[in-house]
């Protein structure tokens, strides 16, 4: 189980993404990012961080400390913008902390060079678990004592919102190319990460993984009788695509045809190097 811990204090909430999560202070001394159950995005964003941060630190990325965090409304009635404040009312009982990463900053991939193993495998763990959400318009990674973390995998799993068709689904290609990190790789690095991988997610991994999802946040899944029953879907889906998505990872555009430039420039251009060749002749 993920170890848990309780807010004691609401300090801000962080708009600079869509789920305004909050930074809190928690009885274990900690400072988290909040991640709530009443945000738009729901309960399946906090699966999908729990699932995809786990699966990324076992893998040897960097990914700050999850926590279960209990989250009583009642110690942030201070919050004076209304629709927080609705947010967090919302938000009572179990939801998702992130070690809060002091003093970091936002990744941005003109003013930080990344090696290019370690941005292939990142593209391949986002490529397997579907993360449309690490373009370089909103990296969603930070940069912390000089090191490259990754956050927010709410968008991941894209799949689980329809469980009928996820194993269709989760067969689709991953457009890589607008990846936060697309500018630091190669097919090669990619191919040497995806073989160095793709091996490691094996069914014990995928169960140890899966088992950390608070059971809470399963109850009721449609179509599943238990809540093991969602975790072994989740496993399933990623263990088949772990095994091939290497070979569905699109890195860059397709080039456009070059197109004929039309008659009445060539004629224009291949006039004005006839006369610039008479002039040359004076
Ligand atoms: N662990 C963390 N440490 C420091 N800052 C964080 C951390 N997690 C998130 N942030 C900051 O909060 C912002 C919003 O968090 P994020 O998880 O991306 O949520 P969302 O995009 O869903 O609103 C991030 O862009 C980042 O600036
Ligand atoms: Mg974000």
């Amino acid at each position: 189980m993920l170890p848990e811990v309780t807010a004691i204090r609401y300090v801000t909430p962080l708009r600079e993404g869509g789920s305004v999560p909050g930074i809190v202070e928690a009885d274990d001394l900690g400072t988290y990012v909040a991640k709530f159950i009443g945000a738009a995005q729901g309960r399946k964003a906090l699966v999908a961080e729990v699932v995809c941060g786990e699966l990324a630190r076992r893998l040897e990325l960097r990914v700050p400390e999850l926590v279960r965090l209990n989250f009583d409304p009642v110690i942030a009635l201070g919050e004076p913008d209304t629709e927080v404040q609705d947010l967090l009312k919302a938000s009572g009982g179990l939801n998702l902390g992130m070690d809060f990463l002091p003093g970091s900053v936002g990744f941005d991939p003109i003013a930080f060079e990344v090696d290019a193993s370690q941005a292939a495998r990142v593209i391949w763990f986002d490529a397997l678990v579907n993360n449309v959400d690490r373009s370089w318009r909103n990296p969603n990674m930070l940069i912390w004592h000089r090191e490259l973390w990754l956050i927010d995998h709410g968008a991941a799993l894209i799949w689980h919102h329809n469980w009928k068709g996820a194993q269709a689904s989760a067969a689709k290609p991953y457009d890589a190319t607008d990846h936060a990190l697309a500018r630091f790789v190669t097919a090669a690095e990619l191919a040497a990460a995806a073989a160095e991988l793709a091996p490691r997610i094996t069914e014990t991994l995928l169960r140890e993984v899966t088992a950390l999802i608070p059971q809470e946040w399963l109850l009721d899944e449609p179509g599943f009788g238990t809540a093991d029953a969602v975790r072994r879907a989740y496993a399933d889906v990623l263990g088949d695509r772990a095994a091939t998505i290497h070979d569905r990872i699109r890195l860059s555009a397709p080039p456009k045809k070059a197109e004929a430039p039309p008659e009445w420039l060539r004629t224009w251009v291949e006039g004005k190097a006839a006369g610039s060749r008479q002039e040359d002749g004076r």
